[in-house]
């Protein structure tokens, strides 16, 4: 007869191989989803655009930013961090992101919104190029899953400009 601790034993053995090997088949049934998010944002008003006393533009807008991301949810989900940033060159850098507004999803429930904002983070640039600049708006998203990997993707929105004259 086995004694009470090695049928213990053999039991969480068994518990342990199973949870792994779910967690290995969640990983994969992840990876086979193919997520199809949509978004679109609008710029709602600029609600001003200054250059500050030290010289660097800074600007303020209201968006309209929709978005159905419930499609990156499985059930290995725990949530979405997201976020939108303005992203633009300039002859200083190739590539300027600015950070506007960002959330976390804590369910698919929530992952279909549309939100009427003005930017939470200031978009604030590193000199005083944003008069009629062409800037892309684009939405980050990062889907951290209870096991395995955490992965992230975008989805990039193009032809904003912003105005010619400071206001
Ligand atoms: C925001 O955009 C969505 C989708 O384009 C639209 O249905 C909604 O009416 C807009 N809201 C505002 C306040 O403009
Ligand atoms: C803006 O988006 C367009 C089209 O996707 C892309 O070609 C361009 O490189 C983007 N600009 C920046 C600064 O990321």
């Amino acid at each position: 007869m086995h004694s009470f601790g090695y049928r213990a034993n053999a039991l969480l053995t068994f518990a342990v191989t199973i949870l792994a090997l779910m967690c290995t088949i969640g990983s994969l049934s992840d990876n086979l989803n193919t997520p199809s998010p949509s978004a679109q944002i609008e710029i709602l008003n600029i609600n001003w655009f200054q250059k500050q006393p030290h010289g660097n533009d800074e600007v303020s807008l209201t968006l309209n930013i929709t978005a159905d991301l419930q499609s990156l949810f499985t059930w290995n989900t725990k949530q979405l961090f997201i976020f939108v940033a303005a992203e633009y060159e300039t002859p200083k850098n190739a590539l300027n992101q600015v950070s506007l507004w960002d959330a976390i999803i804590p369910a698919k429930e929530f992952a279909k919104f549309s939100i009427h904002t003005s930017n939470k983070y200031r978009f604030i640039d590193q000199g005083h190029s944003l008069r009629g600049k062409e800037f892309n708006l684009t939405l980050h998203w990062h889907v951290m899953p209870k096991t395995g990997k955490m992965f992230a993707n975008k989805i990039v929105m193009s032809g904003y400009r912003l105005p010619e004259d400071y206001r």
